[in-house]
């Protein structure tokens, strides 16, 4: 797919779609829910419906149109044995959440994903789940998929995570489910709490204290509405757009902004980003608002720390808008991305270089020295689609073509993507 540098305002307004990690969560626990639960807004993403298919294979009634799902949950213990293989596709959230669930059951159960998935590491799932009593095996020995689990009866723990990760934190809760005594996970920083926010909503007691979320055993969960704020990891790339093409002003409504994901707007406010928050509220525990980004001049920054969960998908555009940014940008604690749906620090290091940025790899994250103009090239996607999305706001900026290959891959997480963009260019 071919883009061309931006020479006018990206003037316009744009719904942003579901968020991802949520639209996963509300088919998972409307599942293991007695009764109806209706989602709206729901991110029609390929990741997502995997989540549907899979839960669909263990017996549930799942309705899907466009944006609406109709859950027909048959409470904690109402799954039964899918009789092929689970595929997660490309989606770790759908591996690693459903492992954590098919740990506590009575069956058996075979799961796999695509080539990126078979890559990526399950040991960090398979440890906790085997400490509780689970059965997992990596069936080519490697901790990766494809998995076979064995439902078993389950021990509440303590668990000490070595990584600020939600979908560890969150298969070991929903294992927790399950088990015969309550169950905790404490990480290093505070990932994403959308498991700890929504399995109240359905009835769980959850207790989140600092980095430590405990869950009690055998909740009763009921059937319930789940309206998805739009994904703020998609309106990233929106609002970096915005504040990178001169004269530009784009409202994006109803963004999730839950404080363990927004660490991508803090980010780009201490660049001197120029973004108004308006009709702010809550839904189900999660804060949403309205976001009004005009065109800013921006300067460098350092990312690290506890931050870095509560931006790590962010960091391919952050890398972006840092390469445009006047000074030095200096991103720190970032090894996790190494093992996302591609290597995702090598990626955008050779690819933003390739545009002719100034941009050095370190062990956990780049050190980028921004304000160089930057230059059309031919980039893969990786099949990765935060790369591609990326590349694609990076074009906006860049002299002459950009090709990117294998883009199609933003169906994912986006599937409107490219016609969003367009949207906005006049
Ligand atoms: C997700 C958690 C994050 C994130 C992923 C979605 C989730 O992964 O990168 O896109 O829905 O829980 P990690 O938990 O591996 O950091």
């Amino acid at each position: 797919m071919i883009f061309t540098k931006c020479s006018s305002p990206l003037k316009g307004e744009l719904s942003i779609p579901g968020d991802k990690s949520i639209s996963h969560r509300a088919v998972m626990f409307g599942a293991l829910s007695e009764g109806l639960t209706e989602i709206t807004h729901f991110l029609p993403g390929a990741d997502c419906l995997s989540t549907i298919s899979c839960f669909r294979k263990m017996g549930i009634d799942i309705q899907q149109e466009e944006n609406r799902v109709l859950v027909h949950g048959k409470g904690l213990h109402g799954l039964s044995a899918p009789t092929e293989i689970l595929d997660c596709g490309n989606s770790g959230t759908t591996t690693r959440l459903i492992s954590g669930i098919l740990a506590g059951q009575t069956f058996v159960t075979s799961l796999t994903g695509d080539a990126s998935i078979q890559k990526r590491p399950m040991g960090r799932i398979i440890r906790p789940l085997t400490m509780m009593g689970g059965q997992i095996a990596s069936l080519k020995g490697n901790d990766c998929a494809p998995l076979q689990i064995t439902g078993s009866p389950l021990h509440g723990i303590h668990y000490q995570s070595p990584v600020a990760s939600a979908q560890v934190k969150s298969c070991v809760l929903l294992a927790g489910l399950y088990a015969d005594a309550p169950t905790s996970v404490t990480e290093p920083a505070l990932s994403r709490n959308h498991t700890e926010l929504m399995l109240r909503h359905f009835g769980a007691e959850v207790v989140s204290q600092g980095v430590t979320a405990t869950v009690s055993p055998e909740p009763r969960l009921l059937g319930s509405s789940i309206q998805v704020p739009g994904d703020i990891s998609s309106a990233a790339y929106f609002i970096a757009a915005a504040l990178m093409v001169p004269g530009s002003e784009v409202l994006l409504k109803n963004v999730g902004v839950n404080p363990t994901r927004d660490g991508f707007l803090k980010a780009v406010l201490d660049m001197g980003a120029d973004i108004t928050f308006l009709n702010r509220t809550t839904q189900g525990g999660e804060d949403t608002a309205d976001l009004l980004v005009r065109y800013s001049p921006l300067h460098g920054t350092t990312v690290e720390g506890a931050m870095i969960p509560t931006l790590i998908d962010e960091i391919p555009v952050l890398a972006v808008l840092a390469a445009c940014a006047s000074g030095t940008t200096v991103i720190r604690d970032a090894q996790e991305l190494k093992v996302k749906e591609s290597n995702r620090l090598d990626i955008m290091t050779e690819s933003l270089a390739r545009m002719g940025v100034d941009i050095t790899a370190t062990e956990d994250g780049m050190i980028i020295n921004g304000g160089s103009p930057l230059q059309g090239a031919v980039i893969d996607s990786h099949l990765d689609h935060r790369i591609a999305m990326s590349f694609a706001i990076a074009s906006l900026a860049a002299e002459g073509e950009t090709e990117i290959t294998r883009a199609e891959c933003v169906d994912i997480s986006y599937p409107e993507f490219y016609s969003d963009l367009q949207s906005l260019r006049q």
